[in-house]
């Protein structure tokens, strides 16, 4: 039997509602972490709380809206570090948006809350919790990138560019709080099937092919990596990004280059990232043996 990891801290994982975030919040819970879950659907983030507590571990809700002002986000901040005694050991920035689309079809609206969630919303709460965790000598900071990040792809300039800045933020902020014993750190998924990309998984399916894992992430191996991050056993870690891509990234596999802007508009701006029936067969040649 081995003993949890996480017995008595305690974490925010943003953007638990849902896929990567609530698996998160479930494999730091399972390792004694008490999680507050968060999100703007309370009902969701209830259903994860239900599902930890049933598993025998310490979760709670508090809501957020991490396109909201600032001082809303400042608050949930507050709020979050009240329901976990006053002390907050783990924040895993892990909410976000990826609209996927033309750069020239990209709303103002959807523009301004991607920005907001992916870039925005992680800074103000590192400013809000890192400076308690520097002062006790003792935290830790993971931030969900993207294997997207490191790669021009279309579709998905400002999205790559959020997680670029995501990832940047870590180094920065590894310099800067690091040495007051804070360790900061991105996770870097790969193509990952979650319910905001599951109306895409042919096209999941079809990019992730010829990488050397030749399948799908799933949530739980993600949730793997940020619990590696998280415990002491990456005490010398700092300013990293942990690929967890199926070797995507390493190996420029993946992605379908037949998805250029002559499939459609209308397909790309799926909600998903890419989808769409016009350029599923194009891609899967592309991939194909
Ligand atoms: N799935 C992939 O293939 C993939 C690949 C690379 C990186 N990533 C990154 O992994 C992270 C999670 O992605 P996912 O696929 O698990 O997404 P998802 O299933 O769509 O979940 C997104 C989460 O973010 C929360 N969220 C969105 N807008 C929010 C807002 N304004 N305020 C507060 N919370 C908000 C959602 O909660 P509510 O709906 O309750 O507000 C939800 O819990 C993201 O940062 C994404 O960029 C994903």
């Amino acid at each position: 039997m081995t003993t949890p990891r996480l017995t008595g801290r305690t974490a925010i994982v943003t953007g638990s509602t849902s896929g990567i975030g609530a698996a998160v919040a479930r494999t730091l819970a399972a390792e004694g972490a008490h999680v507050v879950v968060t999100g703007r659907d309370a009902a969701r983030g209830d259903a994860v709380v239900k599902e930890i507590r049933e598993a025998g571990g310490r979760a709670d809700v508090v809501v957020s809206d991490l396109a909201g002002s600032y001082a809303g986000i400042r608050g949930f901040a507050a709020a979050a570090t009240d329901v976990l005694g006053g002390r907050v050991d783990i924040l895993v920035n892990n909410a976000g948006i990826y609209p996927a689309t033309r750069t020239e079809d990209l709303a103002d609206d959807d523009l301004d809350a991607m920005l907001a969630v992916n870039v925005r919303a992680p800074h103000v709460l590192v400013a809000a919790l890192a400076p308690a965790m520097a002062a006790r000598g003792d935290g830790v900071i993971i931030t969900v990138g993207s294997w997207m990040a490191r790669v021009g792809i279309p579709f998905a300039a400002m999205y790559s560019a959020t997680k670029a800045a995501d990832e940047q933020l870590t180094r920065s902020w590894a310099a800067e709080y690091g040495p007051r014993g804070v360790r900061v750190n991105t996770v870097a998924p790969g193509a990952t099937l979650t319910p905001g990309n599951e109306d895409s998984r042919a096209v999941l399916d079809a990019m992730t092919a010829s990488t050397p894992a030749g399948v799908v992430v799933r949530p739980d191996d993600i949730a793997r990596g940020v619990l590696f991050l998280a415990s002491d056993d990456a005490a010398m870690v700092h300013g990293a990004t942990l690929d967890v891509d199926g070797g995507m990234s390493a190996t420029r596999s993946g992605w379908p280059g037949g998805l250029t802007p002559a499939c459609g508009p209308a397909r790309a701006r799926c909600r998903g990232w890419p989808g769409g029936a016009a350029c599923r067969g194009r891609t899967a040649r592309r991939n194909g043996p």
